[in-house]
């Protein structure tokens, strides 16, 4: 056995899941320098919700944020998370534009590209995984994890060899909901070292409490690398703790050897976040402790902060046990998706309106009927046709690969953005989140200006996972 690597998570998936994306580059900019020299195998720093909160509600410009990383951190892999045909968006792209966005991707500094599709319907990670190789990207091929009927461990192996077989340099099982048990994850992965042959990760939020306890019965069981957070930003819906773990594996055949005085030093800069952002509200203490609910509702760690904020917001939060109650049976009316982006907010979504209308699918958002229909790709279980009929009417069902319907793109989104672009790489931002987009731009072009114009809408109703 080889000694464990770490991907440290701070810069995405920790203030992803705890603070709905709100971490600003300049709350990272002091710690960049001493994160390069820890030796992580790779620090995972963009894509997610992120280039949406950038771009949204941060006013900042995810391309010039992943530049200032990677020139901060020369000598670290960094890494992102990309939702195949999704690209960062909520939609499905043409393969035209999928295929650039991974090349300037790739362009601007990413080295790992963790690419997932939120049904397992490996048709929809074909292209990127296509563009990631030829760019000379590390392919990173994720299972999206979940529970359920069908969702056995020779499932995961079958979609592991099928990942494998597409030119994936590594595998991640992704459990976004914190839903894996510690003896789970030894059948699990032991299951998958003998399926496959290529490095194994490990991705689980500590929602249930059982993070660390999955990763060390990982470890013993083969994985070659595992995700975790600096310890002021871990725990709850985020990770395990970065420091922790190292601690844990010092001195045995799986010791990480990197250096705790260091760590400690990052970790009293994190600390002082860690602070600010509860005094400031945005941390809500909610998120932060152990919710064992997780495992009889399968909700992700940013999942349930988006609810608690929309219900919030709605003056309903006392209903959040009910939301919670009505996730899982939409999601099997729904086909049994697993829940993370996009599906975890159409299926959240979608539990707050049955729930607040008081009658189930008296309203149904556009894409819960894309979902049914089959817009998002295949379904891990076929929807049943009456419940179909009953969402989308006489609409006929897509059973093709979803992005084969789409036309090439890139260039009608090159015209219409023609005014705005300053740098190739903003059609794609314009593409993903077109009026977003342009707000951006404007704003980014009356600062060059000297314009004082309006700040980027922090009331925004629905928060990014
Ligand atoms: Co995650």
């Amino acid at each position: 056995m080889a000694k464990i690597k770490i991907t440290e998570v701070v810069l995405r998936d920790a203030h992803q899941s705890l603070i709905a994306t709100r971490m600003p580059i300049s709350d990272m900019t002091p710690m960049l320098a001493d994160l390069d020299k820890v030796g992580f195998y790779s620090l995972e720093c963009w894509g997610g919700a992120t280039f949406d909160a950038c771009l949204r509600f941060l006013d900042e410009d995810p391309w010039e944020r992943l530049r200032a990383i990677r020139k901060a951190c020369p000598n670290t892999k960094l890494q992102m998370l990309f939702r195949g045909q999704n690209m960062l968006g909520y939609r499905h792209y043409a393969d035209d534009v999928v295929d650039y966005f991974v090349k300037k991707t790739i362009d601007n500094g990413i080295d790992i590209m963790r690419i997932f599709d939120a049904l397992n319907d490996i048709r929809n990670l074909e292209t990127s995984i296509r563009a990631a190789k030829k760019y000379g990207g590390h392919v990173q091929a994720a299972i999206s994890y979940t529970t359920g009927p069908v969702f056995d461990i020779k499932y995961y192996t079958n979609y592991a060899k099928r990942l494998e077989s597409t030119g994936a340099d590594s595998i991640c099982i992704k459990d976004m909901a914190g839903l894996l048990t510690p003896y789970g994850t030894y059948e699990l992965v032991k299951a998958l070292r003998e399926a496959v042959k290529i490095p194994l990760q490990l991705h689980t939020h500590y929602t249930s409490g059982l993070a660390s306890m999955c990763l060390m019965k990982g470890i013993e069981a083969g994985v070659d690398v595992i995700d975790t957070a600096m310890s002021p930003l871990a725990l709850g819906t985020s990770h395990a703790p970065t420091e922790s773990m190292v601690a844990a594996l010092q001195g045995t055949k799986w010791d990480t050897g990197l250096d705790l005085t260091l760590l400690s030093k990052i970790r009293d800069y994190v600390d002082t976040l860690r602070e600010k952002y509860i005094a400031s509200g945005r941390l809500n203490p909610k998120v932060m402790s152990v919710d064992s609910k997780t495992l009889l509702y399968q909700v992700p760690g940013g999942m349930l902060s988006n609810l608690v904020s929309q219900l919030t917001e709605a003056g309903q939060l006392d209903r959040l046990t009910d939301v919670l109650n009505e996730v899982p049976r939409v999601r099997a009316d729904a086909g049994f998706p697993p829940l993370v982006t996009p599906t975890s907010q159409i299926v959240g979504t979608q539990a707050v309106l049955n729930i607040i209308s008081g009658q189930r699918y008296k309203m149904c958002t556009n894409e819960f009927k894309g979902l049914v229909k089959g817009t998002y790709g295949r379904t891990p279980v076929e929807i049943d046709p009456e419940f179909r009929r009953r969402i989308i009417g006489d609409d006929q069902p897509i059973t093709c690969r979803p992005a084969d319907l789409i036309q090439p793109e890139l260039e009608r989104l090159r015209g219409e953005a023609a005014e705005y672009i300053e740098q190739e790489e903003d059609v794609l931002s314009y593409a993903q989140f077109d009026k977003v987009a342009t707000k951006f731009f404007e704003r980014r072009r009356d600062k060059a200006l000297g314009i004082d114009s309006a700040h980027a809408d922090m009331t925004a109703k629905i928060h990014p996972v």
